[in-house]
C-alpha cells in the first residue's frame, strides 16, 4: 500500500474508531508541516547530514502551533502512559500508535505528512516507507516523568529488511535531559565524534538508527520530558525471527504485551 492510500485508509478508521477522540486531524497539520520545511536551504542541511554520517538536528523545526497540538497530546495522554523499566538500560513511559491512533490523530497525520516524508527523503537520500501498521514504534511518545528515567547507550536497530530510520520532535522539556550520541562510530575510516543536545520543544533530530549511537541521560525529581518519535523504513518487510525479537524488546521495554501482541489477544483498540 502506497503512502497517501494508507493515509486515506487510516485517517478513515480514526474517524469511525469511536470513543473520545480530543483531536480531530484536518489539513491544519499539512500546512504547519509546508510552512516549515519550505524556507529550510535543502542543499546545505543534506551536507550537514552526510557530514554528520546521517545525523541531523534542527532547534526549531516545527511551527508553535503544531507544536502546541503535540503539546496536548502528550499532556491529554498522560493517563495512558505504560511505564517500564529495565534494570540498569532503562526507566520511563511510553504510549504506542494504537493509543495515539485512538486518541490523537494529529500525531498520525504528522507521521504520514506527504511534506514531512518529502523533504526526509530528500535529506536522507533513500525512498522511505510507512513502518507496518502492526509495529508500535511507527509513532509514539517517550515520557521521561520521574527521577532517574532515561536510556542507556543502543543503536535504533533497524529488524526489517532495509533501513530504520528515526526522527525525534521536543514535545515537553521542563527538564534536564540531554540526548548524548557519537556519529561515525560505525565508520572505520573516520573518528567517533560525540555530541550533546537538549533538544526543545518543535525541534527535529533525524538519523540512520543502525548509524548513531545515542542515549537519554537521567531526569531528576520533579521533571517532566516528552519526545515524539516517529520511524520510517525502505523496506517493511521483517523476517518472523526478527519479528519475535523485535516484538519481545517492544513488550518488555516499551509498551507492555497487551499493546504488542495486540492481534493475539485480540484487542480491538
Ligand atoms: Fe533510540
Amino acid at each position: 500500500m502506497n503512502v497517501q492510500a494508507e493515509q486515506e485508509q487510516v485517517l478513515t478508521s480514526s474517524a469511525v474508531a469511536g470513543g473520545a477522540a480530543p483531536f480531530v486531524a484536518t489539513g491544519a497539520c499539512e500546512d504547519a508541516v509546508g510552512r516549515a520545511v519550505r524556507p529550510l536551504d535543502m542543499g546545505k542541511l543534506r551536507e550537514e547530514y552526510q557530514q554528520q554520517g546521517a545525523f541531523l538536528y534542527l532547534s526549531d523545526f516545527l511551527p508553535a502551533d503544531a507544536t502546541q497540538q503535540l503539546i496536548d497530546a502528550a499532556n491529554a495522554l498522560l493517563p495512558e502512559v505504560n511505564r517500564n523499566y529495565l534494570p540498569g538500560h532503562k526507566a520511563g513511559g511510553s504510549v504506542s500508535r494504537h493509543t495515539i491512533d485512538r486518541l490523537a490523530p494529529y500525531i498520525a497525520e504528522l507521521y504520514r505528512s506527504p511534506q514531512l516524508i518529502a523533504w526526509l527523503e530528500k535529506i536522507t537520500g533513500d525512498r522511505l516507507q510507512l513502518s507496518p501498521q502492526d509495529d508500535p514504534h511507527a509513532y509514539a511518545l517517550y515520557y521521561y516523568m520521574r527521577a532517574g528515567d532515561h536510556i542507556g547507550w543502543h543503536y535504533d536497530t533497524s529488524y526489517y529488511d532495509g533501513r530504520r530510520y528515526t526522527v525525534l520532535i521536543g514535545v515537553i522539556d521542563d527538564s534536564s535531559c540531554k540526548l548524548d550520541y557519537e556519529l561515525h562510530t560505525k565508520d572505520p575510516g573516520q573518528a567517533d565524534v560525540p555530541g550533546s543536545v537538549q533538544y526543545p520543544p518543535g525541534a527535529l533530530i533525524v538519523f540512520d538508527g543502525d548509524k548513531l549511537r545515542h542515549r537519554v541521560t537521567p531526569s531528576l525529581e520533579g521533571e517532566m520530558r516528552v519526545s515524539l518519535t516517529l520511524e520510517y523504513v525502505t523496506n517493511p518487510n521483517m523476517r518472523p525471527w526478527r519479528r519475535f525479537i523485535s516484538n519481545m524488546k517492544d513488550a518488555i521495554a516499551y509498551f507492555g504485551f497487551r499493546q504488542v501482541f495486540r492481534k493475539a489477544l485480540g484487542v480491538k483498540a
